[in-house]
């Protein structure tokens, strides 16, 4: 079992803290997502778990091993990166072998000429490792091509492959759809999602897009500044979110966060209307986070509004509105056959089940609702 542990990473270029004690447990065989803005500090996680980096603090554990001053080609891990990194003058049947001529042959059995002669069964075991996951990957039509000669989506793929044939303890992969199209990072998500299925084996994978590491991972680890603020599941941390950094990083579109306060009985009053009585809270101004999906058109509602901008994607419409009197603009979700026009007066309902508070500091502020849970 080979478990992964990371322990107060710490990391500075120059003066700049890029890691500030970071602590991640990936358990076997998770598929587990670093998301965070650019400039995070993802990759360099990632380098230093691959031990392409040096951390200047802390401990990396593979399984029981601590691996912190373990090499990179000792670590048995593979990397795919964003940019493929295969090797252009080589067949794609060359790029998955090379690296396991590396690993198994002596360096006399890699000479030219005479090398082949000698290694000629174990280089026959090698390619047949290769042609099996060539197939696993569906590639085996493509094994005879050079990088040039493939499309993006199926240069992945041969990446992708380099790295299985190699039987790694885990992939790690730093951003490894964003030079494709649109479509085929659709695709590609829901392909790498299955291997990771088939495989079995640990897949930490970086972005910087939220919708990624939602639709992919097991387990998701929300990075910024340097720190993880939260690790979870996607469900968990999208319904469950302990900050208010987190609550807007992740969503599309954005959660809606709206100034509101709580008096001194513990009634919080959004949008200038009372949400009902929450208990352990005094009074103070807070953030009320609230998701687009979770406010609904009713010509009964107690919230109204002006239509200032349509966002259509075809299966939903989101709303846009000004509401009178406020500075925070709310987004609704509508069905586009009951979408308003631009311009229209409309009304809408707050569920109070969904409302997620913040104090001050952007922390998450954990209130029981007193009273019956209405929808107003
Ligand atoms: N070798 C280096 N020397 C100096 N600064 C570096 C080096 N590598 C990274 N940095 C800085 O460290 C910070 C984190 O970089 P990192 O590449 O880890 O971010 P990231 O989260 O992967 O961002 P992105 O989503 O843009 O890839 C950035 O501010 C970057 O400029
Ligand atoms: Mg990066």
């Amino acid at each position: 079992m080979s478990s992964i542990s990371l322990r107060t990473i710490t990391k500075s270029f120059g003066d700049a803290m890029v890691l500030d004690g970071v602590d991640l447990d990936i358990k076997d065989g998770k598929f587990v997502t670093l998301v965070g803005p650019s400039g995070c500090g993802k990759s360099t996680l990632l380098r230093i778990l691959a031990g392409l980096e040096a951390t200047d603090a802390g401990t990396v554990t593979i399984g029981k091993r601590d691996v912190t001053q373990t090499r990179p080609s000792l670590r048995n891990l593979a990397m795919v990166f964003q940019s493929y990194a295969l090797y252009p003058h080589l067949s794609v049947a060359q790029n998955m072998l090379t690296p396991l001529l590396m690993r198994d042959l002596t360096k006399t059995q890699r000479l030219p000429v005479i090398g082949p002669l000698i290694s000629r069964a174990k280089r026959k075991a090698l390619t047949a490792q290769v042609d099996a996951v060539a197939q696993t990957l569906k590639i085996t039509e493509l094994l005879t091509r050079k990088p040039g000669q493939l499309s993006g989506g199926q240069r992945q793929r041969v990446a992708l492959g380099r790295a299985m044939v190699r039987n790694p303890v885990a992939f790690l992969m730093d951003e490894p759809l964003s030079n494709l199209d649109a479509a085929l990072r659709v695709h590609m998500r829901s392909e790498l999602t299955e291997l990771h299925r088939r495989l079995k084996t640990t897949f930490v994978y970086v972005t910087h897009d939220q919708a990624e590491a939602l639709t992919m991972s097991d387990r998701m680890a929300v990075m910024m500044g340097g720190k993880i603020l939260q690790f979870g599941r996607p469900d968990d941390i999208y319904r469950d979110p302990n900050s208010l950094a987190v609550a807007r990083f992740v969503g599309s579109p954005a959660i809606n966060t709206l100034s509101s306060e709580i008096d001194e009985q513990g009634t919080l009053t959004v949008l200038g209307e009372s949400m009902g009585r929450f208990s352990g809270l005094s009074q103070q101004s807070v953030v009320v986070g609230i998701r687009p999906e979770h406010l609904t058109l009713s010509k009964t509602g107690r919230f109204g509004g002006m239509v200032k901008h349509r966002e259509n994607l075809g299966s939903d419409v989101f709303l846009h509105l000004v509401v009178d009197g406020h500075a925070d603009v709310v987004v609704v979700r509508a069905t586009p056959a009951h979408a308003p026009a631009l311009a229209a007066q409309v009304r809408f309902t707050m569920s109070s089940d969904h409302l997620l508070i913040f104090g001050a500091d952007g922390q998450r502020l954990r209130a029981e609702h007193t009273t019956s849970k209405v929808a107003v």
